[in-house]
């Protein structure tokens, strides 16, 4: 099997600092639970980000933990079907070959892959989260709506890395994923005109262009859906070098080298940088038509959209195309989760 690489460029894992006055009050937090990355944040400004993977673990697994790699145990509390369970998230989890959430439905997955991400500060066990958002691409699909609310209110005791703690999570709220990159834009005056705006949110394995009014609300019959770096890692697959490898091309190690730039397979020395242009260029004109077809009624008096998500910086043609019209924010990955609690 092919060893999978943890994803270059990650910033490290930043410990939180929290007052102990905010501790006591409960927290405020946002969780985005990425395809391929999951990522945290606190109205203090907080940043998190952990790989979108997990493994359950079996009774000879030994995980240790690291500053990307978090190690769980359900004790107790009230998402019943995760009493007793243990599971690994981050690259450890890779590395022992788990599962990528690109593989599966995230929404499923979010309780666990969540529970990583709430960490207890020195000397306190019991960490009230009073509000979390989360997202999801549809939030209109109640069942997966639903898997997240009910997997993650509640109390939940829980090892964390081997330490004891209580999570008490007291109301869960889960937002259209292109929201918070909104409001985000819209906190930071990035959009020039007061028109119908829009996001593309380019993510890992779904692509969501959505345009809002020019009063912020959410023009629902504008949600185009578009296939996000994951549709360009399948063509990457197809590249005549790669389709002789005795196995099917790992869509894993294709994302991780064109996020970190080498455009190398792993460690096979096989580099795709020859037609990863044009893969690209076949890629973003698809993604380009959807939208022509799916905005047409608001192309008129479309004023600005703002690109974000991982694949965001792979989209300087659409900007070039549009002539500025389309733009890729700052810190595409985390905008989104930055704009959720405000
Ligand atoms: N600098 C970069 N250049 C190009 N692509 C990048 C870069 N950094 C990350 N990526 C790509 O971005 C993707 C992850 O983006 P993002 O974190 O927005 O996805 P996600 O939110 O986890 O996925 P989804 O939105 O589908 O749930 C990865 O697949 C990676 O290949
Ligand atoms: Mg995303």
């Amino acid at each position: 099997m092919v060893k999978t690489k943890a994803p270059q460029n990650l910033p490290e894992l930043q410990t939180l600092t929290v007052e102990q006055n905010t501790l006591n009050s409960g927290l405020q937090v946002a969780v985005d639970v990425g395809n391929r990355v999951i990522k945290y944040c606190t109205p203090a400004g907080a940043v998190k980000i952990l790989p979108s993977w997990h493994k359950d673990l079996e009774e000879w697994d030994t995980p240790i933990p690291d500053k990307n790699s978090v190690v769980l145990r359900y004790l107790q509390g009230d998402n019943s079907s995760l009493i007793g369970q243990s599971w690994a998230v981050g690259v450890v989890a890779q590395d022992l070959g788990g599962t990528p959430t690109f593989e599966s439905d995230k929404a499923f997955l979010a309780p666990k892959l969540v529970l990583a991400m709430l960490e207890r500060w020195p000397g306190v066990r019991h960490v009230i989260v009073n509000y979390m958002a989360c997202s999801l691409p549809n939030d209109l699909q109640q069942d997966k709506v639903e898997a997240i609310v009910k997997g993650l209110t509640g109390t939940h005791q829980i090892t964390r890395n081997g330490e004891g703690m209580t999570v008490e999570i007291r109301d869960v709220e889960v937002q259209p994923e292109t929201l918070g990159a909104f409001k985000w834009a819209l906190s930071q005056k990035l959009f020039k005109y007061a028109r119908v705006n829009g996001i593309l949110d380019l993510g890992g394995k779904t692509g969501i262009g959505q345009l809002y009014t020019k009063n912020g609300t959410l023009i629902r019959e504008s949600r185009i859906l578009v296939e996000g770096t994951y549709r360009l890692a399948q063509m990457v697959a197809r590249h005549s070098e790669l389709i002789r490898q005795d196995t099917m091309p790992n869509l894993s190690l294709i994302m991780d080298a064109i996020a970190d730039g080498s455009l190398t397979y792993g460690t096979t020395g096989i580099s795709f940088a020859d037609k990863l242009p044009h893969y690209m260029s076949q890629w973003l004109l698809d993604i380009r038509n959807k939208l022509k077809i799916g905005w047409a009624q608001w192309l008129p008096e479309l004023g600005e959209v703002l690109i974000v998500g991982g694949s965001a910086p792979l989209a300087t043609s659409l900007v070039e195309q549009t002539q500025g019209r389309f733009k890729i924010a700052e810190q595409p990955q985390l905008c989104g989760v930055k704009g959720m609690l405000l």
